[in-house]
């Protein structure tokens, strides 16, 4: 039987290891004859979202696109990671209502933890005002209230994190 297709929407703060996760995940599904395609917030930016900026307008566009293109994947059989920041409920949630197996993972880490990790050196940019609207910094976050999964990739394994995950899936029936 064909697998059904699903968008595994990761959130979180910059650095709390969405594309991380994505990345690893991607082995342990293909394994499970599961077709993947990630959408990385950071790749995205330089192709499909090119001059898009950070504010909420361009931010929103920015969601927008990469939720049709993982509904485009998802409707096909597909497993659509997305690996974005999505900071606004609302844009995830108009998201949600137009897929069929929308599947929201808080990847939720305290901004402390990502801050000190600091792995691309953007927070010292944001606390020195070298970048403005810095999510977490100088620009909103508003997390999942009811999201499907939430791992807290601070203090937890990416082993444990990407099992909790697999354990919704194969609960969702989204994966054998
Ligand atoms: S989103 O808000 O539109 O979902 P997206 O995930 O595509 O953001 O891009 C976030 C990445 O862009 C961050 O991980 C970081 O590398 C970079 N970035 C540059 N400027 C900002 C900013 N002002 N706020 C957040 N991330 C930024």
């Amino acid at each position: 039987m064909e697998n059904k297709g699903f968008i595994l929407w990761f959130t979180g703060l910059s650095g709390s290891g969405k594309s991380t996760l994505a990345e690893y995940l991607t082995p342990i599904l293909r394994e499970r004859a599961v077709r993947v395609e990630v959408l990385d917030g950071d790749i995205v930016r330089t192709n499909l979202s090119k001059g898009l900026g950070f504010s909420k307008e361009d931010r929103d566009t920015n969601i927008r696109r990469i939720g049709y293109v993982a509904g485009l994947l998802a409707r096909n059989g597909c497993c659509a990671m997305t690996a974005a920041i999505s900071p606004y409920a609302e844009i995830r949630d108009e998201i949600r209502a137009q897929t069929e197996n929308f599947i929201e993972v808080y990847v939720e880490a305290p901004l402390e933890v990502v801050e000190s990790r600091d792995t691309k050196g953007l927070y010292k940019k944001a606390r020195a005002g070298e970048i403005k609207n810095f999510t977490g910094v100088s620009d909103p976050y508003e997390a999942p209230v009811s999201a499907e999964v939430i791992v807290h990739t601070g203090d937890e394994s990416i082993e444990v994190s990407a099992q909790k995950i697999l354990d919704y899936l194969v609960s969702a029936e989204l994966v054998r």
